[in-house]
């Protein structure tokens, strides 16, 4: 195969998991003041899903093919000019910036050396995978919510992608951590931490008492879930409810007027400093990478699949490589 294309995974249309497909595209070129990675491997993110099917095109757009794959782990291929602090070879993660949207999932991306930063020594690159979009939960918990040791922390959404990390980084900072999850999932999130494993669907809020900080990776009943605040407790959402967007936004903006302890969303956009606190967190013990299954590039549509029927535990990563 010529070195002019990669694999790419794509789509031509809006759907299920079964329109995504491995074809090629032209390899890129790190333009000046970026860096050209060979992908290792990437996770499966909640809200690709979203795009994939359409529910968000207003803004992912209608034009096609479109991509996948926001983050991924990787050895620097190549550097463009005056492109700085990383050299050819280190083994890095990554997440691609807000400008350059869905794409990761591919032979080779390119990107601001500002948006990764250096794996940890030892750590492989497809278990690493599953550990980018920690980046969210470290900001959620550390600057959003200010958590502190000793709090009651609920974590909405615990067995997923981010709610992993989170648990884990709650018990590491000293908080009593409660860990909403499925019942399959009960044992899981107790293995990462979670002082009070809860199953979601027959416990009700009422029965768990007040927590000081919410972290909801799940974005619906946010008023039931508010309630559960603590006066002077600190909410923080990363998602919101995509089949009444306008309400649901509607209501976290109207939070900071109304109602008991705004509720903050925010959209994580990670930087080399965020990416080195995600290191430190890793070589001092306080986060492990958590995969649930590796899938080859060619099966990523089944890693869209496995994700969508739920009860995901930490990440589904795909090799690339
Ligand atoms: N704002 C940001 O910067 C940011 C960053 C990353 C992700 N996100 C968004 O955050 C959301 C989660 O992302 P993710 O990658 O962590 O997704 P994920 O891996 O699919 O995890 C979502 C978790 O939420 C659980 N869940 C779903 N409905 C629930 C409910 N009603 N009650 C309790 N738990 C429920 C799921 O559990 P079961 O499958 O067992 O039901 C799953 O464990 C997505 O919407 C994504 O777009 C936002």
């Amino acid at each position: 195969m010529d070195d002019r294309t990669m694999k790419a995974v794509l789509f031509d249309r809006f759907g299920g998991p079964e329109v995504l497909y491995v074809g090629r595209v032209p390899r890129p070129g790190p333009a000046p003041g970026e860096v050209l990675v060979r992908v290792r491997a990437f996770s499966v993110n909640g809200g690709e899903l979203a795009a994939r099917s359409g529910r968000v095109r207003l803004v992912t757009g209608r034009k096609f093919p479109q991509r996948i794959g926001l983050d991924f782990t990787g050895e620097i291929a190549a550097l463009g000019a005056g492109a700085t602090g990383v050299a050819v070879g280190d083994q890095v993660w990554g997440v691609l910036g807000r400008s350059s949207g869905f794409g990761s999932a591919a032979e080779y991306v390119t990107v601001r050396p500002e948006r990764l930063g250096r794996v940890p020594d030892g750590l492989d690159l497809v278990a690493a995978a599953a550990l980018p979009v920690a980046t969210t939960a470290i900001t959620a918990l550390r600057d959003k919510a200010a958590l502190r040791p000793g709090e009651r922390l609920l974590v909405r959404g615990a067995a997923g992608g981010v709610g992993n990390a989170a648990v884990q980084l709650g018990r590491a900072y000293g908080a009593e951590v409660t860990a909403l999850a499925r019942v399959a999932n009960l044992d899981f999130v107790r293995t990462l931490g979670a002082h009070h494993p809860v199953d979601h669907r027959t416990v009700s809020p009422a029965e768990l008492g007040l927590f000081d900080v919410v972290l909801d990776t799940a974005g619906t009943d946010l008023r039931t879930v508010r309630r559960m605040l603590k006066p002077g407790g600190r909410m923080v959402t990363i998602a919101f409810d995509l089949t009444r967007p306008a309400a649901s936004l509607g209501y976290i903006a109207a939070s900071a007027v109304h109602g008991r302890g705004r509720v903050r969303f925010f959209s994580g956009n990670p930087d080399r400093a965020l990416f080195d606190d995600l290191a430190r967190q890793v070589t001092e013990g306080k986060l492990r990478p958590a995969v649930d299954t590796v899938f080859p590039l060619e099966e990523t549509a089944a890693a869209h699949r496995a994700l969508e029927a739920g009860g995901v535990r930490g990440k589904y990563v795909v090799k690339v490589a």
